[in-house]
């Protein structure tokens, strides 16, 4: 069977655009968080939709879809591949905070008492080392991805076993992500309306 491949040209184009939405849901989280900060009552359900859309699609998908990409760049040595050692690690301690964050909020939902303090911390942590993770890659890897594109238009990774459908912000709502799906709309048409 032959490998179905796709340009690394038109990966980086979802890439970018997966970026996108995953700081719309962390301005969401941070939105909610200061709720809590504020002794207010956050929606809990949406920051564990949020947390849930981030384990199935952002570290089930987004990042083995970065990391066959990086490993191409790897694969071409020189200027393509300096410092990359360090992005898979990063993967996963983005992964590690990421089940940390919402076993939390799993924990609040399900009526277990959790420190605010220790809700508040984990998603500190979490959004501050997701984003600066999401800088690096808008400001360097992605730049010297698109730097191997330039220079072979043929760079191609093979990602069709990481073909899942989005299942928030890929047009249609999928159970369980329903509420989080009708959310995002509505702050998509707040935008537009600013
Ligand atoms: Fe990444
Ligand atoms: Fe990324």
């Amino acid at each position: 069977m032959t490998a179905k491949v796709s340009k690394v040209s038109e990966v980086l184009a979802a890439l970018r655009s997966d970026h996108r939405n995953m700081a719309m849901l962390l301005r969401l989280m941070e939105h909610e968080i200061q709720r809590v900060e504020d002794d207010e009552e956050p929606d809990f359900e949406l920051l564990h939709d949020i947390m849930h859309y981030m384990a199935v699609y952002a570290d089930a998908i987004h990042h083995p879809r970065e990391d066959l990409v990086y490993a191409e760049m790897r694969s071409r040595g020189g200027g393509f591949a300096d410092g990359l050692d360090g992005i898979e690690p990063d993967h996963e301690e983005i992964a590690v905070l990421s089940i940390r964050l919402r076993n939390d909020f799993d924990a609040v939902i399900s009526g277990t008492a959790v420190q605010r303090e220790q809700v508040i911390g984990d998603a500190d942590e979490y959004t501050r080392r997701l984003r600066d993770h999401m800088q690096w890659e808008e400001s360097d890897l992605f730049k010297r991805a698109d730097r191997m594109c330039a220079e072979d238009r043929s760079a191609s990774v093979d990602v069709s076993h990481l073909s899942a459908n989005d299942p928030v912000f890929g047009g249609e709502a999928q159970s369980p992500f329903a509420k989080l799906f009708e959310r995002v709309r509505f702050e998509a048409k707040a935008a537009m309306a600013r």
